[in-house]
């Protein structure tokens, strides 16, 4: 005996891929994983954890993680205090509480399409009827944001994944001012925007609401480690109590050891020395991704370079099943992602993901060439 709502989970097409990605000599564009070699290790001989962090602690979060973050999220253009920030365990964390407070049985959400297919799983568990809403190349369009057609948008404007999208300022404030007429709450997701390989990414967009209610997350995922499990969320003061009440009820508190670990990380300055590491690894792989798809795969695919974040969003020129593409991948070594479970809809474009932070450049080199042998193979289907 399941709760109805169990019919609606969808299965996770990436932890499935990911399982058959840890095949020895298999070439990995499937997930979303940072490189092993880029992970942040601690050094333990420095690191000084008070033996306090083994006792239960704040829902909120530590109070100094709390308020380092609120700095970071000031210094990049959203005005907050530290109270409105809440420690989460990985940003994932955020998706369900916010699904919680807002989403029952045929709640409308406007997203983009596609979106993070995590985010169609947890809310559709909740029994959202999403609402893809239409967009352009510099994002969602304001003319898709109506109170009409949803109760509150979710969105990832920095970096999206899949497509690797960062919404140019304009694009942002004109949508903040739709927001702010429609009176139509925002969920900004933002775990890429440390990912930047091309210059600052613009303010998150709900710095520019001033009416609507918001909520805007981060990750320490992305930059640090994923195995931390820490991520927050900064919410409009309205917002709060009813969060806390949600985080407290879903798990207490988020991790004491790793919250310590990312204080000192933030205090001292080593999240900036560690991404002043990071970010030319992943730039030389992002580089190496663009320059080999160039070569091969530019008569049968479209794509924009992402500036930022993990992945290459490829939209394929001939209507080619991409999940039995992705089946051959896994059987010659190499696995990608299918674009349908990005969609909230059950028919879409013929599409691929492709991560480049996981592999190395040689991967990279052979990885696509496979999959460009792969794709030339594959018949175009009826439409
Ligand atoms: C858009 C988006 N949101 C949230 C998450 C969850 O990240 P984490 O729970 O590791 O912070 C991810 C992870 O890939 C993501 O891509």
């Amino acid at each position: 005996m399941f709760a109805p709502r169990i019919t609606r989970l969808r299965p996770s097409l990436v932890r499935e891929i990911l399982a058959a990605a840890q095949s020895p000599g298999m070439i990995s564009f499937a997930g979303g994983l940072p490189a092993t070699e880029t992970l942040y290790a601690p050094d333990w001989t420095q690191l000084q954890l008070s033996p306090q962090l083994l006792q239960y602690g704040p829902s909120e979060g530590e109070p100094q993680l709390r308020a380092l973050v609120a700095e970071r999220a000031r210094h990049m253009g959203l005005d907050c205090s530290a109270e409105q920030v809440l420690i989460l365990n990985g940003s994932q964390q955020g998706i369900d509480l916010v699904a919680k407070l807002w989403v029952s049985e045929g709640t409308r959400i406007l997203c983009e399409s596609p979106t993070y297919l995590a985010a169609l799983q947890v809310f559709e568990l909740f029994g959202a009827d999403m609402q893809p809403g239409t967009g352009d190349a510099a994002g969602l369009l304001p003319a898709a944001v109506t109170a009409e057609q949803a109760e509150f948008a979710y969105l990832i404007p920095t970096f999206q994944n899949p497509t690797g999208l960062c919404y140019p300022a304009e694009r942002r404030a004109a949508l903040a001012a739709a927001f702010d007429q429609a009176g139509l709450p925002v969920f900004e997701d933002d775990p890429y925007r440390d990912l930047a390989f091309d210059g600052t990414p613009p303010a998150p967009l709900v710095a520019g609401l001033r009416a609507a209610r918001w909520v805007y997350q981060g990750s320490f995922s992305k930059t640090l480690a994923p195995g931390l499990r820490l991520g927050y969320l900064i919410a409009h003061p309205d917002l709060l109590t009813p969060l806390t009440r949600l985080k407290q009820a879903a798990d207490l508190h988020s991790n004491r050891l790793s919250q310590g670990i990312v204080t000192q990380v933030l205090a001292t300055g080593a999240l900036q020395a560690h991404l002043e590491h990071v970010l030319p690894v992943y730039r030389a792989k992002r580089d190496a991704m663009q320059a080999a798809l160039q070569r091969e795969l530019a008569d049968e695919a479209e794509w924009e370079c992402p500036a930022g974040g993990l992945f290459f969003w490829l939209r394929l020129r001939r209507p080619i099943d991409a999940l039995a593409l992705m089946q051959q991948g896994l059987a010659q070594g190499l696995a990608v992602m299918p674009g349908q479970p990005f969609y909230a809809q059950t028919s879409a474009p013929a599409a691929l993901r492709l991560n480049f932070s996981h592999s190395s450049l040689a991967q990279i080199e052979a990885g696509v060439a496979t999959l460009a042998r792969l794709i030339r193979q594959a018949p175009a289907l009826a439409v």
